[in-house]
């Protein structure tokens, strides 16, 4: 974890300095009197390797800025290993840079950047011939500047990847040690745990790739239901239509619905009730009701009005059957969890 925060941490400082290294080294590879010569030969393989393994280094920090947080030891030494081997190219590379670059903008400023390392015999520096053949061309100042911009970053670059390589070895180290002095403990034999860390890289992998599949799943879930049903409605439409087509069926005829009327005289009659039981008279208030309505589903009072002749009275009276029904339809359920139908208007919790 903390050597992904690291990582996280050197993007952009790693960027930066790439793009120097790319600027500088494409004006050197350009140029032959820029890569030796007159000048610090020194320059031009500083710049090249710069280049090259700054680029490594900023593709590879993240390329394995996830998989090296996952992957468990003693593989994720394999990354530690790489790791140092950039801290130690980029240390190298620096310090060939504190020999030709300046460490500081102010020297670059005034005629500095004419006077450093000036060959004897010429009157043009380093910084003044690479500003002049740049691609686009531009002041000695601004190439110097850049030369020093490079070495800081570089400094920190190296501080900061020798930190990542160290705490990643030190660690994969710490916990192979642990493991095996549990493995013995528990009589575990370290062939299975290497072998168990072995399956975990290509299952993480698959894992990762599953993922990435996933995400247009996700994203049409998060449609919203208009979207949603439409998509899905031509789905199925395509579908049976693809069916009919393969099995060679006859085109189907429209199925003609029978329109059933609501036939509102059909609601029963109340005639001789029966004695009305203890729960019959608590709920016939209608507020006590009411109040009792939230803690059940539509279903359940629809149910509840089915158990006796009474409870029926009380609960859905014929007189009052449907406005009840509305009312039970507002109040069942709580509002967060009553979910609308697609296409129909029944409500379910
Ligand atoms: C040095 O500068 C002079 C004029 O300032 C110029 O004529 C000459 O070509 C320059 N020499 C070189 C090697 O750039
Ligand atoms: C050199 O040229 C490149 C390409 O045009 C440009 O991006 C870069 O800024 C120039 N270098 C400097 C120091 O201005």
């Amino acid at each position: 974890m903390p050597v992904g925060l690291l990582r996280f941490i050197v993007f952009v400082p790693f960027g930066v300095y790439q793009g120097y290294a790319n600027n500088h080294w494409n004006v050197i590879k350009r140029h032959d009197e820029l890569q030796g010569g007159l000048y610090n030969p020194l320059i031009a393989k500083g710049e090249h390797w710069a280049y090259k393994y700054g680029s490594f280094g900023f593709y590879w920090n993240f390329a394995v800025w996830v998989p090296a947080i996952m992957v468990p030891p003693p593989f994720s030494m394999i990354f530690g290993l790489v790791d140092c081997a950039i801290a130690i190219l980029l240390s190298f590379v620096t310090s060939w840079q504190t020999i030709y670059s300046p460490h500081d903008i102010d020297l670059c400023r005034g005629s500095g950047a004419h006077y450093w390392q000036l060959p004897p015999g010429t009157n043009e520096s380093f910084f003044e011939a690479s500003a002049r053949l740049n691609a686009t061309q531009t002041t000695s100042f601004k190439m110097c500047k850049t030369y020093v911009k490079e070495w800081q970053y570089g400094i920190v670059l190296s501080l900061f990847y020798s930190l990542i390589a160290f705490i990643s070895i030190v660690l994969s180290i710490c916990v192979c040690f642990t493991t095996i002095r549990e493995n013995r403990r528990t009589s575990r034999s370290n062939k299975q745990w290497l072998a168990e860390s072995a399956i975990a890289v290509p299952r993480l992998f698959f894992g990762i790739l599953l993922g990435l599949a996933y995400i247009p799943v996700i994203f049409f879930r998060c449609l919203p239901l208009a979207v949603k049903s439409r998509t899905r409605y031509t789905r199925r439409y395509a579908d049976k239509v693809r069916q009919r087509v393969d099995q060679n069926l006859p085109s189907p005829e429209e199925i003609k619905m029978k329109v059933m009327k609501r036939n509102e005289k059909m609601s029963y009659q109340n005639q001789d009730l029966p004695e009305a039981v203890p729960l019959a008279n608590f709920l016939g208030i209608y507020d006590i009701l009411m109040l009792v309505v939230p803690h059940l589903h539509y279903t359940d009072i629809l149910n509840l009005a089915l158990a006796s002749r009474s409870l029926r009275e009380a609960v859905l009276p014929a007189s009052d059957h449907d406005q009840r029904l509305s009312h039970f339809r507002l109040y069942t359920c709580s509002e967060s969890s009553k979910t609308q139908c697609w296409v129909c208007t029944n409500q379910i919790c």
